[in-house]
C-alpha cells in the first residue's frame, strides 16, 4: 500500500453523494434505510436545489382521467427523443414510473386530488394516447409546485432515515487510483475554506445540469456544471452535449420558467396576428407538441416578423380565458411570476414568452442502473467505472435522446436515484473495505487552489463566465449553422484559455465566494467545450439541434451518441441501445405531431 502524501482532513463514508436534488435525496434515503453509511454534499441547503424550480408535473401513466398506459408513454418518449434515446432504458423508465408515483404518494407527497381522490394529471407536451392520436393527460401534478413538493417530501424523509447532509460544501475533483477505480472526492468547506478528503466506496454524483454556460436560462444560478466538469478532469467523457432543451416559455426578458402545465391547462400562444400559430406547425398536439418543435415555431414566428412587443422579439402566453378560479388553484405561482417578473396578471392579460434554455439532455454516460459506463480510451469497449454512479441531469442515461419531454425529468430523477440506491445496495459494499486511496489523492485539486489564492493578476472570473454565456447564447441558439458553430467552437475555446488564468483579489479561508466562483468557472468551462464541439460536428438536424445547413434527420450517418472527452477536446461515438427490454423496437420515423 503507498502513504498518501497529504494532511488534509479524510472522512469515510460507504456512500458520497453529490448534490441533494431530486435525483441525490432519493438515492440517499434508498442507501440510508439500508443502513449504509451516507454523506450527501450539497452547495445550498437541500430545499434549495435547483429541483424546488420544477412546476408542471411529473409523468407517469396513472391513468386517473382517460386511458393510458406505459407502452404509450414509451413510445411518446422514444419519438419525442427523435429516436437518440436508448429504448432499453426508456422502457425501464416508463414501466418504473407508476410504481415511484405511487411510492412518493405514500411518503407524504401533497399532489393535487381529483374529487375521487386519485392524483390529479394534467396534460403536457408531446404525451399522447393510442401512439399519437390524440394528448393524454399524463402529469401528475402538486398545482405548479410539483418540484417543489417533491424536493420537500424527500428531504423530510432522509432526515427521517438519518442522511447526514453537508450543506454548503463542494466537491471538486473526483480521486481515482490507478485502475481508475473512483474512491472518493475532495472538497470544499465553503464556510471554514477547509478542504477535504472524502473516502467512499461508491460516489454518487447527482449534481444536475449546466443551465449557467448560457446567459438566458431558467436555471438556478448554482446549476453550474460541476458534475460535469469533475467528469471532464477525471477523464470521463460527456455524452450527446450538443442537445439542449429551450424551453417555449421564458418570461422575455428575465428567463423565469413559466411552465408548459400552462399549456396542459388549455393556455394558447399567439403571435402579433392574434394567431395561435402552433395550428399550423403541429396541427393534432397545436400548442402541446413536444418543446424542440414549439420552440422552433416561435423562433420561426419572431424571424418572419410576427414577433410581439416594440422589438417583435417574443409571443405571448394567452391564458386568461381559463378564468381567474383555474388559475388561482392550478397555476397561482405563475400568476405570482407574470406579475413580478412581466408586470402582467394573467388573469387580465397574456405573458410574454421567449424559448429559453432549460435543460440538457447530455451528461455522465451511464448505464440505468446509474453505473458511469465509458471506454478507458477513445474507441475502446464500454466498461462500468467500479465505486461511480450519475443520476439525474447531470447523467445520460439516455432517456431523453435528442429532446426530453416535459414531466420526464422529475421521473427520471426519481426513477434513477431510486434505481442506483437498489443497486448500489444490492454490492453489500457495507461488508466491503475501502480501495486505497492513491498517495497523489489530492495534489490536482490543492495545485488548483493554491494557484487561485496565490494568484496576483489574471483574468475577473465574471468576464470570462458572461463572456461564455453571450457567446454560446449566440453560436449555439435554437437554430445552428455550420459558420456559426465553427466560430463558436474557437471563441470558446479562448474563453476557456482565459478560464486557466483567473485573479481573485480575496484569499481569505471564510466563506470566500470569489473562489467558489472561479472554481466553478473551472466546470462551466468544461460544459460549453463539449456542447460547443459536439454541436459543431453534428451535421444533422435531430431533437434540440437544429442545423439550418443540414436541416434534416440524417439516421445512416449519425444515429449515435456522441462522446467529448476534455483531453484533447476530441470526440467519439457510440451506438444508440434501439433494442427495449421486453417489447419491439419503435423504428425511427419522421416526426409529424
Ligand atoms: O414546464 C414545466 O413545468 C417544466 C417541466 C419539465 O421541464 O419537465
Amino acid at each position: 500500500m503507498t502513504a498518501v502524501k497529504t494532511n488534509l482532513p479524510r472522512r469515510k463514508f460507504d456512500a458520497v453523494i453529490v448534490g441533494a436534488g431530486g435525483a441525490g435525496m432519493r438515492c440517499s434515503l434508498q442507501l440510508a434505510e439500508a443502513g449504509l453509511n451516507v454523506a450527501v454534499l450539497s452547495k445550498v441547503f437541500p430545499t434549495r436545489s435547483h429541483t424546488v424550480a420544477a412546476q408542471g408535473g411529473i409523468g407517469a401513466s396513472l391513468g386517473n382521467m382517460s386511458e393510458d398506459n406505459w407502452y404509450w408513454h414509451m413510445f411518446d418518449t422514444v419519438k419525442g427523443s427523435d429516436y437518440l434515446g436508448d429504448q432499453d432504458a426508456i422502457e425501464f423508465m416508463c414501466r418504473e414510473a407508476p410504481k415511484v408515483v405511487y411510492e412518493l404518494e405514500h411518503f407524504g407527497m401533497p399532489f393535487d386530488r381529483n374529487p375521487d381522490g386519485t392524483i390529479y394529471q394534467r396534460p403536457f407536451g408531446g404525451h399522447t394516447a393510442n401512439f399519437g392520436e390524440k394528448p393524454v393527460q399524463r402529469a401528475c401534478a402538486a398545482a405548479d409546485r410539483t418540484g417543489h413538493a417533491l424536493l420537500h417530501t424527500l428531504y423530510q424523509r432522509n432526515v427521517r432515515a438519518r442522511t447526514q447532509f453537508f450543506v454548503e460544501w463542494m466537491a471538486l475533483d473526483i480521486i481515482r487510483n490507478a485502475e481508475g477505480d473512483v474512491v472518493g472526492v475532495t472538497a470544499l468547506e465553503m464556510e471554514t475554506g477547509e478542504i477535504m478528503i472524502l473516502e467512499a466506496k461508491v460516489t454518487v454524483f447527482a449534481t444536475g445540469g449546466a443551465g449557467r454556460i448560457w446567459a438566458a436560462s431558467t436555471n438556478a444560478f448554482i446549476n453550474t456544471g460541476d458534475g460535469m466538469g469533475m467528469a471532464a478532469r477525471a477523464g470521463l467523457p460527456l455524452e450527446d452535449m450538443e442537445f439542449w432543451q429551450f424551453h417555449p416559455t421564458g418570461v422575455a426578458g428575465a428567463g423565469v420558467l413559466v411552465t408548459e402545465g400552462v399549456r396542459g391547462e388549455g393556455g394558447i400562444l399567439l403571435n402579433s396576428n392574434g394567431e395561435r400559430f402552433m395550428e399550423r406547425y403541429a396541427p393534432t398536439l397545436k400548442d402541446l407538441a413536444p418543446r424542440d418543435f414549439v420552440s422552433r415555431s416561435m423562433d420561426q414566428e419572431i424571424k418572419e416578423g410576427r414577433g410581439c412587443g416594440p422589438n417583435k422579439d417574443h409571443v405571448l402566453l394567452k391564458l386568461d380565458h381559463l378564468g381567474a378560479d383555474t388559475i388561482m388553484k392550478r397555476l397561482p405561482s405563475i400568476r405570482e411570476i407574470a406579475i413580478k417578473f412581466a408586470n402582467v396578471d394573467p388573469i387580465k392579460e397574456p405573458i410574454p414568452v421567449v424559448p429559453t434554455i432549460h435543460y440538457q439532455m447530455g451528461g455522465i454516460p451511464t448505464n440505468f442502473y446509474g453505473q458511469v459506463v465509458a471506454p478507458k480510451t477513445p474507441g475502446g469497449a464500454q466498461e462500468v467505472v467500479n465505486g461511480m454512479y450519475a443520476i439525474g441531469e447531470c447523467a445520460c442515461v439516455s432517456v431523453h435522446g435528442a429532446n426530453r419531454l416535459g414531466t420526464n425529468s422529475l421521473l427520471d430523477l426519481v426513477v434513477f436515484g431510486r434505481a442506483a440506491g437498489n443497486h448500489i445496495v444490492s454490492q453489500n459494499f457495507k461488508t466491503q473495505s475501502h480501495r486505497d486511496l492513491p498517495a497523489d489523492a489530492s495534489d490536482f485539486t490543492m495545485e488548483r487552489i493554491n494557484k487561485l489564492m496565490n494568484s496576483t493578476s489574471g483574468e475577473r472570473t465574471q468576464d470570462v463566465a458572461n463572456g461564455i454565456r453571450a457567446k454560446m447564447q449566440y453560436h449555439c441558439g435554437v437554430f445552428r449553422t455550420t459558420e456559426l458553430m465553427n466560430e463558436g467552437v474557437k471563441v470558446i475555446n479562448e474563453l476557456a484559455e482565459q478560464a486557466d488564468k483567473i485573479f481573485i483579489k480575496d484569499k481569505s479561508k471564510v466563506f470566500n465566494t470569489a473562489l467558489v466562483e472561479a472554481l466553478e468557472l473551472a466546470n462551466l468551462k468544461e460544459t460549453a467545450k463539449a456542447t460547443m464541439v459536439s454541436a459543431a460536428a453534428r451535421e444533422e438536424s435531430r431533437g434540440a439541434h437544429a442545423h439550418r445547413d443540414f436541416p434534416e434527420r440524417d439516421d445512416d450517418k449519425w444515429m449515435k451518441h456522441s462522446l467529448w472527452y476534455s483531453e484533447g477536446n476530441r470526440l467519439d461515438y457510440k451506438a444508440v441501445n434501439t433494442k427495449p427490454l421486453t417489447v419491439e423496437t419503435f423504428q425511427p420515423k419522421k416526426r409529424t405531431f
